[in-house]
């Protein structure tokens, strides 16, 4: 079996594909505001700290783990630690992706939408209108099937990229697209930085302002900082399992990590050079991309052109993460359960799809189930995975390479392929000790929230 385990077809491929999963929704769309509310440039440190401390520590065990086995995270975790209960992590992770694929879909849908709405010129009757704009997004995402149709449409593209395989299918896609959204992305800031005024955004991104660093915008630094290197479910084990002992590892997750970095920084220029050349509102939190973006498109020359060069951006990012996580369904049901790829992919493709419905019907649209913490499907799974599963999974991968695998076996895999030990035994110690304590304390301090309304740190 495992000689026919397929293989990423360049490294070049890999680290596109790799970068393709870590690059989102949460670069173009998350890290802008959160940065924007958050104290602007003393946010992008923290989160700068927590993405090189702890989100490279996790990157590099989940690499080294799934090239390791060769094998998708239960099937990993089973192979260095037998008959124990470490399969669970893997399990977790499995989980984990049908609940984070579950909403990421429905948003996948919405780009989609709003590339045709800008194509059709439905911007144009947005110009300078915010609140306008607010209500469109409002009266779409509440309604029943236009939502449904579109987030149907993204999952299937899905399904269709994972059909294909690793090579002809992940590799390929993310080969074409990753380009794509850098050089739009470059586009789209250098328009913003030439309009007259742009360049104040770039003050409101990169000014520290420190007085606006909170205690819990350190917690948001290092759950983002998760959620966009695509840590804690195992998607990294999955597409360090298509890679063969000669690819250095530390080079390929360095990669990853300045790809997202930059991707996300170049997102946030070109939004907010932008938002402040036509004066709207940068405050505008999750609302940026979806309201106020369309009433700003339409008053630049070639506003329709921008506005949708931009959404087929957003739409490219989000589909080659939406990929990543269906492959780690797809490649447990291929590695443990024996199933073809075309099978595992369409039957899971489609449960995920099913529960997707839920998220996206939980606005308004039908079935409002709010039982769940008290908040809409879509959000409940929302923080199920990000405040909970992922850094539960990221944390418990830690401790795994500490103290089940052992740091010598785990470095001895690592040193594969680098022709020099930069890495120590004890930096493997410490990185993965501060990983897993960070991370504990901060879901330690969820839990208890949660529990009995007390925060360790507000
Ligand atoms: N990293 C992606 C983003 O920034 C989302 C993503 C893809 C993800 N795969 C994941 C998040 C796995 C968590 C786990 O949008």
């Amino acid at each position: 079996m495992s000689n026919q385990r397929e293989q990423w077809g360049s490294k070049l491929g890999f680290i596109l594909a790799a970068a393709g999963s870590a690059v989102g929704i949460g670069n173009i769309w998350k890290y802008p505001h959160m940065a924007g509310q958050n104290g602007g440039a003393a946010f992008t440190i923290v989160y700068l700290i927590c993405i090189l401390v702890v989100g490279l520590s996790i990157v590099i065990a989940e690499l080294v783990i799934g090239r390791k086995t060769q094998l998708s995270p239960v099937g990993a975790f089973e192979t260095i630690a037998p008959r124990s209960n470490w399969k669970w992590v893997g399990f977790l992770g499995v989980g984990s992706a049908f609940v984070i694929l579950a909403f990421y879909g429905v948003v996948g849908g919405w780009i989609l939408k709003y590339i045709v709405l800008s194509l059709s010129g439905g911007f144009e009757t947005l110009t300078g209108n915010p609140t306008e704009a607010e209500s469109i997004f409002g009266a779409f995402i509440s309604s029943t099937w236009s939502p449904i149709i579109y987030q149907v449409i993204f999952m299937a593209l899905c399904i269709y990229v994972i059909v294909n395989g690793v090579k002809n299918g992940i590799e390929k896609w993310s080969k074409i697209m990753m380009p794509l959204i850098i050089g739009l992305l470059v586009v789209l800031a250098i328009r913003g930085l030439t309009l007259p005024n742009g360049v104040e955004g770039l003050t409101f991104l990169f000014k520290p302002k420190f007085e606006d660093l909170t205690a819990s915008s350190i917690v948001l630094a290092l759950g983002h900082s998760f959620f966009t290197l695509s840590l804690g479910m195992g998607t990294m084990i999955t597409y360090g399992s298509y890679l063969n002992p000669k690819q250095n590892l530390l080079n390929s997750a360095l990669w990853v990590i300045l790809l997202d970095t930059a991707i996300a920084m170049l997102a946030g220029v070109a939004i907010f050079t932008t938002v402040f050349a036509m004066n709207a509102d940068p405050a505008g939190g999750p609302g940026l991309i979806f309201f106020i973006l369309p009433s700003v498109f339409p008053q630049l020359i070639g506003g329709t052109i921008w506005g949708t060069l931009f959404f087929v951006l957003l739409f490219m990012a989000a589909l080659t993460s939406a990929i990543s996580i269906l492959e780690v369904v797809t490649a447990y049901f291929i590695d443990q359960k024996g199933w073809s790829r075309k099978k595992a992919t369409i039957q899971f493709g489609s449960v995920i799809t099913i529960v997707g419905i839920f998220c996206s019907l939980s606005y308004g649209g039908g079935i409002n189930i709010t039982a769940f913490m008290g908040l809409p499907f879509f959000d409940f799974m929302d923080h199920l995975s990000s405040k909970y599963m992922l850094p539960i999974g990221g944390m418990l991968t830690a401790i795994f390479v500490l103290k089940k695998w052992g740091v010598d076996n785990f470095l001895s895999e690592l040193r594969s392929g680098m022709d020099n030990s930069i890495i120590s035994k004890e930096l493997i110690v410490v990185l993965m000790g501060i990983a897993a304590s960070v991370v504990g304390f901060i879901i330690l301090n969820e839990v208890l929230d949660l529990a009995f309304g007390i925060k360790l740190i507000q």
